[in-house]
């Protein structure tokens, strides 16, 4: 809970609304001077008083009651010191009236947030290198949602350009679709790189891949049929991981979607005297902005990836009417972004601000020997699988009377997986390893699940009834769970304006540890009357808490584990 608003609505300061005077308040480092505190020193020139007067003045009109048990006037400050015991029943009681609710906000209503992320590339491996962007923009998509914003998940599918000639090329001379339908992406992925090893004995072969590139665009129906066997091939593959990972999009359209929609971004560009002939090419000229020009139109008239970016950024204006459009995207391409940002902003779409590239860090496995098994990549489907093995062995060594072993395998594995991939601020670089991501001990998502086990094993062993509770004090622990708790509405909206995950992930473990610690610390079901209740309804607001944490991380919670 905030309690800014609770305590603003206590100020009265003449030309100051009460949303002003809360987005002044402030949380002071140091506990001892206060949990909340108010500086005067802005008003001084408006009320024509020095800060600690006005301090003192604010101070004695206010009284004490409710979750405030103490207001001090000091130097320029008005602090506020709260009443722990209110503040702890005043937590979990929201937290139980709430449920799956608790830390859902209304801040986005009618706003849209357009979200491009995984965005794989049609009949290529989906490896370890899309865990990021896949999980990130996952997380950001139920974020968004939770926060009221209507999300929409784009798969800007990489689904265009002459590779797919060349596919077509060496299936129809050596391909077969018994063969195709068995190996999935693996036999596409054969088709392409043994289509390489002969191009380059045979430099002839690439005229035909070529040809067969344009029967595409031209729409030879023998052509398009098989583009779009590989496609939905391709995605139904990649589906059975995003199942795994609950991801979601809302659309597919992919490169190809926007064939049909660039010759009037050339056309427009032309209007607006952006384009600049440069050896045969068209591009937008970028020098002032110390970049290399945005290229439009090889010398060849073909389009490039930033020609459909553009044109994909004005249809989803057009389509959604976004407030904020977000690429998640590997650094790579963070020149990408700049250069078609900006031609957006010089063809004079106000809109261009609203556009995000929520850029983030490299994967690398830290056992290379995984690296070397499907050729050089590492696909996200082992490593899941891996995990999921691994998390079984565990569950057999710890607990083998379990029941749905193999249920709960699954949840821990993938767990594992998207909690070590969002574990750190996106932009970093990560080193995953299946044993720091694993262990039960470590910060990690089996052990924030471990946690919601634990909640639930101990109210499984009570029957009382801790709908009413009351207690006059409450300990360190207690309190510091409850404030824990208590942060997970701020946490969810600042893990959206910054784009980072991460904030939840962290906050997930905060809340873990200061719940282990109270669970150290205090009996529950050898206590008696209200302070069994409390602590029971302590559980359960902490196990709503990391439940609602973890699902917008994508992340299920076992009952057992
Ligand atoms: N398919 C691209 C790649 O693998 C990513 C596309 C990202 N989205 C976009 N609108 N450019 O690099």
């Amino acid at each position: 809970m905030d309690y800014k608003k609770y305590i603003a609505q206590k100020i009265e300061i003449d030309g100051f609304s009460c949303e002003e005077i809360e987005t002044f308040i402030e949380i002071p480092p140091e506990k001892s001077v206060g949990d909340y505190a108010l500086p005067c020193f802005r008003f001084s020139r408006a009320l024509k008083k020095a800060p600690n007067i006005i301090a003192q003045e604010l101070k004695e009109k206010i009284t004490p009651s409710g979750v405030i048990r103490e207001v001090q006037a000091v130097g320029g400050y008005l602090n506020f010191f709260l009443d722990r015991t209110a503040v702890s029943l005043d937590v979990v009681k929201e937290i139980l009236d709430s449920g799956e609710k608790y830390g859902s906000q209304k801040v986005g209503e009618g706003k849209t947030v357009c979200i491009d992320y995984s965005s794989i590339n049609i009949a290529k491996p989906f490896h370890i290198g899309h865990l990021s962007t896949t999980v990130i923009g996952g997380a950001l998509y139920r974020i968004f949602n939770f926060l009221g914003y209507k999300a929409v998940g784009i798969n800007h599918l990489g689904d265009y350009g002459t590779q797919f000639g060349k596919l077509i090329y060496a299936y129809k001379n050596w391909g077969s679709r018994e063969e195709v339908e068995k190996g999935g992406i693996k036999e596409l992925t054969r088709l392409y790189v043994d289509y390489h090893a002969k191009s380059e004995e045979n430099p002839a072969m690439d005229d035909e891949a070529r040809r067969y590139f344009k029967l595409i665009e031209e729409g030879d129906s023998e052509c398009v049929e098989l583009f779009n066997w590989f496609k939905e091939m391709t995605i139904k593959e990649v589906n059975k991981i995003y199942d795994l990972l609950d991801i979601h999009f809302d659309s597919y359209a992919g490169e190809s979607f926007y064939n049909d929609k660039m010759q009037v971004v050339v056309d427009e560009l032309n209007e607006k005297n952006l384009l600049v002939e440069s050896d045969g090419a068209k591009i937008v000229d970028l020098e002032q902005f110390n970049m290399p020009p945005c290229i439009i139109l090889r010398s060849d008239g073909a389009s490039l990836y930033a020609t459909r970016d553009i044109a994909a950024a004005i249809y989803r204006k057009n389509t959604y009417d976004f407030y904020k459009c977000l690429y998640v995207v590997a650094y790579q391409q963070d020149l990408h972004f700049k250069q078609f940002f900006k031609t957006l902003e010089l063809m004079g779409k106000t809109w261009a601000k609203d556009m995000v590239h929520v850029s983030y860090g490299m994967v690398s496995l830290e056992d290379g020997a995984m690296s070397t098994r499907h050729g050089k990549v590492v696909l996200l489907e082992d490593v899941i699988r891996v995990c999921m093995e691994k998390a079984l062995k565990v569950i057999e060594e710890k607990n083998p009377s379990l029941e749905n072993k193999e249920e709960v395998a699954k949840m821990i594995g993938t767990g594992a997986v998207i909690f070590g991939a969002l574990q750190n601020n996106k932009i970093k670089d990560i080193v995953f390893s299946y044993d720091k991501v694993l262990s039960f001990e470590g910060e990690t998502g089996p052990y924030v699940q471990y946690t919601v086990a634990r909640c639930n094993s101990v109210m499984a062993k009570s029957d009382v009834d801790y709908s009413e509770f009351n207690v006059t004090e409450v300990c360190d622990s207690e309190y510091n769970l409850a404030v824990a708790l208590a942060n997970f509405p701020s946490v969810v909206l600042s893990s959206a304006e910054k784009y980072e995950p991460s904030f939840v992930t962290r906050y997930a473990i905060d809340v873990a540890k200061a719940f282990n610690r109270f669970y150290l610390d205090c009996k529950i079901l050898n206590e008696t009357g209200d302070r069994k209740k409390f602590r029971l309804a302590l559980c359960d607001a902490t196990r709503t808490t990391l439940k609602n944490a973890l699902s917008l991380l994508g992340i299920k919670t076992p009952e057992r584990m």
